[in-house]
């Protein structure tokens, strides 16, 4: 299929570094990583993967990789150093870089707005749980897509609402480090109603745009075939997957995870509309499956996760198991119809040792192997999957892992910042040169 477009994905705070250069404001991330205990090894963003000044390098890595897209985001700081009001030239000049550096290599961009790393001079105003930020949203995707539109065409407004409303601000484990269920529950509606609002400006200044938003789906299986082990599984998977993909395909919060919840957003008249905005596309991160048994005492649902034993574990310790990335693909097909989907993340961390000047990550070769099968096979049964980005691109600030997991298909080495390809960039590399003869 010569049309499939092939990519890798990285994240702004993940890679970037140069958190104090060029105009950047602080973001959620720059704090939470200053508070002790948060972030493995007292980990920051600071330095990263330097990528603010050797994206050359890392863009003619990717063109030697053979890539069709590289997935990016732009970290709103740099753009809007108090997130709204003032334009940082500076920052919109970097991104421009990076735009043309890739278009330059023939490498599509492919921008994300928002993964995660929030103004903080924002998050002191409320952050995502207050509703002004929609507007503060439309006027950070008004800046972007006036200066790139031009030459970028495909644009995501979110990434993985679920890490920023669930991880952010019910369990507290990222950025804003917040546990409260009310806040989570406004934040997720308030990050989905900025997908909307950004949807619309996109659409209107940019012209042949493609626009969709990128949710991560873990498909919950019952621990056992009893039916409150069912019944649980039910509700992990609204909570998790259903309470991001309903609204934006038109339908409602699922009413079984409100009532086990007993708690709402705030939702005014227009807010779902608003949601539910016309998606050229939808982007999937897919990592791993949960297993899920009923637990009365759980909270803020009757649930809880069970570890499975004897199967194959990535260094996440997330379970390998790809027939489960088939079956979700299919199930969305099905359920909701996206016009195209793309797979927008797909990766796993390893503990890769480099010996001899090489990393051979046979696991990860082997994870990518099962996984592009999976979902060529759920392709073939119909869901639309046009296009597949790996992550990571390289190594890089692994969140509240810090540096200690390695998602890349690059290797960094972080005292020296030198790259290397492993194993698993050669083998992505062949399949995309030898791509006629799939
Ligand atoms: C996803 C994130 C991405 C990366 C991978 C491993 O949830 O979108 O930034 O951390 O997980």
């Amino acid at each position: 299929m010569s049309n499939f477009i092939w990519g890798v994905a990285t994240s702004s705070f993940q890679i970037e570094g140069a958190t104090h250069e060029g105009g950047r404001g602080p973001s959620i991330w720059d704090t939470f990583c200053k508070v002790p205990g948060k972030v493995a090894n007292g980990d920051t963003g600071d330095v990263a993967c330097d990528h603010y000044h050797r994206y050359n390098e890392d863009l003619d890595l990717m063109k030697w990789m053979g890539v069709d897209a590289y997935r990016f985001s732009v970290a709103w700081s740099r753009v809007l150093p108090n997130g709204v009001g003032a334009i940082n030239n500076a920052g919109l000049d970097f991104y421009d870089r990076i735009v043309d550096g890739a278009l330059e290599r023939g490498i599509q961009p492919w921008l994300t707005m928002y993964h995660w790393d929030l103004p903080q001079a924002l998050q002191d105003r409320g952050g995502w749980n207050n509703r002004e930020i929609v507007g503060w949203f439309e006027e950070y995707a008004d800046v972007l897509t006036s200066r790139l539109g031009d030459r970028v065409k495909h644009w995501m407004t979110l990434n993985e609402p679920l890490c920023s409303a669930w991880i952010g601000h019910l369990y507290g484990d990222m950025a804003p480090g917040i546990k409260d269920l009310q806040t989570a529950l406004n934040a997720s509606h308030h990050l989905l109603m900025s997908h909307g609002i950004a949807s619309q400006i996109i659409r209107s200044n940019v012209k042949d745009a493609k626009v969709g938003i990128v949710i991560n789906v873990t498909p919950a299986v019952p621990a056992t075939d009893s039916e409150d082990d069912h019944r649980a599984a039910t509700l992990a998977d609204g909570f998790d997957n259903r309470w991001f993909l309903n609204p934006v395909f038109g339908q409602p919060y699922p009413a079984d995870v409100i009532e086990a919840l007993g708690k709402s957003p705030q939702i005014a008249a227009g807010d779902m509309t608003l949601i539910n905005q016309p998606m050229d596309f939808l982007g999937v991160n897919f990592y791993f499956r949960q297993t899920i048994s009923s637990n009365p005492q759980g909270s803020p649902l009757p649930i809880k996760n069970i570890r499975r034993e004897n199967v194959k574990r990535t260094a996440m310790d997330w379970e390998v198991h790809a027939p489960a990335f088939e079956e979700i693909l299919t199930r969305i097909h099905r359920e909701y119809k996206p016009r195209e989907m793309y797979i927008t993340e797909n990766g796993s961390a390893w503990n890769d040792m480099m010996v001899a000047g090489e990393i051979d990550d046979q696991e990860r070769i082997s994870y990518l192997q099962s996984h592009l099968e999976a979902m060529f096979a759920a392709e073939k049964l119909g869901a639309p999957v046009r296009g597949y980005f790996a992550w990571s691109f390289m190594d890089n600030f692994e969140w509240a892992y810090g540096y200690d997991k390695r998602f890349g298909l690059v290797y960094v080495d972080y005292n020296s910042q030198k790259r290397t390809p492993k194993k698993s960039a050669h083998f992505y590399r062949d399949l995309l040169l030898n791509r006629t003869t799939r």
